[in-house]
């Protein structure tokens, strides 16, 4: 939600801040912008729209839009879009800069509300990622010492109070450290002055930071895939920390200014994660990435003995008396992670014969909630960012609950305030719209059930031993089923001009098809819905015509006769059908329009595989609409405010 960098060296600044946001652009996309300090001061460009529309601004030439372009023809544009980028170099000039992709939350998207923003003078200018709560009350404030404000954003009113403070001593740092101790909400800032052509200032409270350690260079970043390229060694800034980059070196303190001492820490990433492989988009990259991320993920976790998993381990934690004797599982978290949620709820309860509750962070966080002492406290986020699922956590840890959380971001605030982390290792998602992230949750969240019931005694030696067999096969199935992938590319062409979609299943697949509609609707922004089968003609049925298609996921055998009549009856009423399903036996052949078959597997395994199909169908109608998937409208990857 929102990306900022910086960067203080010898090089040109201006290239390097705009290759940076356009590896964070998947933060944020409705307006960017930078500023430079150059010989004369500083520069100042921002643009409406994608990054694109800022190069363009910068150089005055267009950069070619590559939709619709064969695969040579879209290389050779992202060549042109390189070389155009690179010469930015030579319309804004300077060594130290910040730069910001934007998703709005005070005021629309536009070039005046794009960040930087500056002081009256344009003698600082600040980058902004968060929300300052007390805004209205701070601008109140200077507007009744004078200032003009340009903009309708709250962060406007850091670049004024940073030169209150400033114009008081003249010392950019003091300035800096006071204007924080105003602040309410949440910031992650960048700051440059022209008094100071020698440093970046960066500071951090509960929006995620990271200073770059380079060679003679030094950047911020809101996430590691922007600085990559350049270092691998990283600082996280904790809560409230202020660092001083400079080309030599950086400085760490604490909010009160009190320097800290920490080494970086080593980013163990491939490069090639963050970029597309000559794949069209990343989502399409990463819903192939999920076979191998499912092996990384589950790997680590099965002891094998003379190749045959024999246990669940995770080096991470023991298998203690409170997984024996808990009384509750509770499992808190937002959007597709919660969908995960969902599916380990069943998961949980199947195998572990334990009750689970599952809550959307958001309510949670409001909600004055009951902890037990034997609950198991799980958070699950991809970015390990999420301010609801961060602000659960800490509640949960005030309630004296354990925390353990999911994450795949090693780092994240999640990471560094939850008890115990499990890692999904699913390697870094670029693409807004979830999924890898997903079915490696899923996989830690089955490792965990099927464990825990091992522990409790409720499920039988060679039903545990079967279960660890059929999930090792599980990436291989996942494998089979992105190689469908043409027959599911051809459903979309024919389907995507529907105008609803309903996802129904019952049991594990009720639980799915909740992730199912939301892939769908995040990305082709097609209209879908998701209901247990059982409650379609409870009312949802009233909605069905022939505008519709209706998308059965079908895992449990004893229900196929059961979602057969689901079928039957929204075919009845004019409805398009599908059905997923990993039966051969033709359950679904006189009633289904068509059926996309998955590998055979262990039923209550399924749901790992069974998303997939679905994926690949969101992706799918939104290319066939002419959308960009890996940054669908309104959306930012890392929801950082509330
Ligand atoms: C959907 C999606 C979002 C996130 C949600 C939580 O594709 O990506 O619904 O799942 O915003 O994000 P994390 O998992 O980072 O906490």
């Amino acid at each position: 939600m929102c990306g900022i960098v910086g960067y203080v060296g010898e090089k040109n600044a201006t290239p390097i801040l705009i290759n940076a946001l356009k590896k964070l652009e998947y933060r944020g996309y409705d307006s960017a912008g930078i500023a430079v300090l150059g010989n004369d001061g500083i520069i100042v460009r921002k643009a409406k729209g994608a990054i694109k529309y800022l190069v363009e601004k910068i150089t005055g030439e267009v950069v070619k839009d590559s939709k619709n372009l064969s695969k040579e023809e879209c290389e050779k544009a992202e060549a042109e879009y390189e070389r155009q980028i690179e010469k930015t170099a030579d319309f804004v000039k300077g060594n130290i800069g910040i730069g910001h992709t934007r998703w709005a939350t005070h005021g629309e998207p536009s070039d005046i509300n794009a960040h930087p923003h500056t002081n009256v003078s344009g003698t600082i200018a600040v980058v902004h990622n968060g929300i300052i709560e007390n805004y209205a009350k701070i601008k109140n404030w200077l507007q009744s010492q004078g200032v003009v404000f340009k903009s309708q954003t709250d962060t406007e009113v850091v670049a004024h109070l940073i030169n209150y403070y400033y114009e008081q001593k003249k010392d950019i740092f003091y300035a800096v450290l006071q204007a924080l101790k105003k602040l309410e909400g949440s910031y992650a800032l960048g700051v440059v002055c022209k008094d100071f052509p020698d440093r970046v200032i960066a500071a951090r409270k509960d929006c995620p930071l990271i200073v770059g350690v380079g060679n003679g260079e030094n950047f911020i970043a809101s996430d590691v895939p922007a600085i990559l390229e350049y270092t691998r060694e990283v600082h996280y800034l904790e809560q409230k920390e202020v660092a001083v980059l400079y080309a030599d070196h950086v400085d760490l303190f604490n909010e009160d200014g009190e320097k800290i001492i920490r080494k970086p820490s080593h980013v163990e990433w491939d490069l090639s994660a963050a970029k597309k492989d000559g794949y069209a988009h990343f989502m399409l990259k990463e819903i192939h990435e999920q076979p191998k991320a499912l092996t990384d993920t589950l790997r680590p976790r099965l002891v094998i003995e003379n190749n045959v998993p024999v246990d669940i381990k995770f080096d991470e934690f023991d298998f203690d008396e409170n997984w024996k004797n808990a009384g509750r599982i509770v499992i808190t978290a937002c959007g597709t992670a919660s969908y995960a949620g969902m599916v380990g709820r069943y998961a949980f309860e199947k195998f572990a014969r334990i009750p689970v509750v599952v809550d959307a962070a958001s309510e949670f966080r409001y909600r004055n909630p009951i902890l037990k002492k034997d609950d198991i406290f799980i958070v699950i986020s991809q970015s390990g960012e999420t301010a609801d699922t961060l602000e659960a956590l800490r509640i949960a840890k005030k309630c004296g609950a354990k925390v353990i959380a999911i994450t795949n971001t090693v780092g994240s605030s999640v990471s560094r305030e939850a008890d115990r982390i499990i890692y999904t290792w699913a390697g870094p998602e670029i693409a807004v719209a979830s999924t890898k992230a997903y079915t490696t949750q899923l996989m830690c969240l089955y490792l965990l059930a099927i464990k825990m019931g091992e522990v409790r005694g409720t499920i039988a030696k060679d039903d545990y031993l079967r279960l660890l067999k059929q999930l090792e096969e599980i990436p291989e199935k996942a494998k089979r089923i992105v190689e469908n992938q043409p027959v599911i590319q051809k459903f979309a062409s024919e389907q995507f001009n529907k105008a609803k979609i309903f996802y129904i299943g019952r049991l594990f697949d009720s639980a799915s098809s909740m992730e199912c509609a939301l892939k769908l609707k995040e990305v082709s922004y097609m209209h879908s819905e998701a209901f247990a089968a059982g409650e379609l003609k409870h009312g949802p049925i009233a909605l069905v015509d022939n505008s519709t298609l209706v998308v059965a996921l079908a895992t449990e055998p004893a229900l196929y006769e059961k979602i057969a009549s689901n079928i039957l009856e929204v075919k009845a009423r004019g409805a398009a059908t599908l059905v997923i399903t990993q039966d051969c036996s033709g359950a679904f052949k006189n009633c289904a329009d068509t059926t996309i078959q998955i590998p055979e597997c262990e039923n209550d395994l399924a749901s790992i595989i069974s998303v997939i199909p679905a994926q690949l169908f969101a992706y799918y109608c939104a290319v066939q609409k002419g959308l960009n998937p890996d940054m669908p409208r309104n959306l930012a990857k890392s929801v950082t405010v509330e």
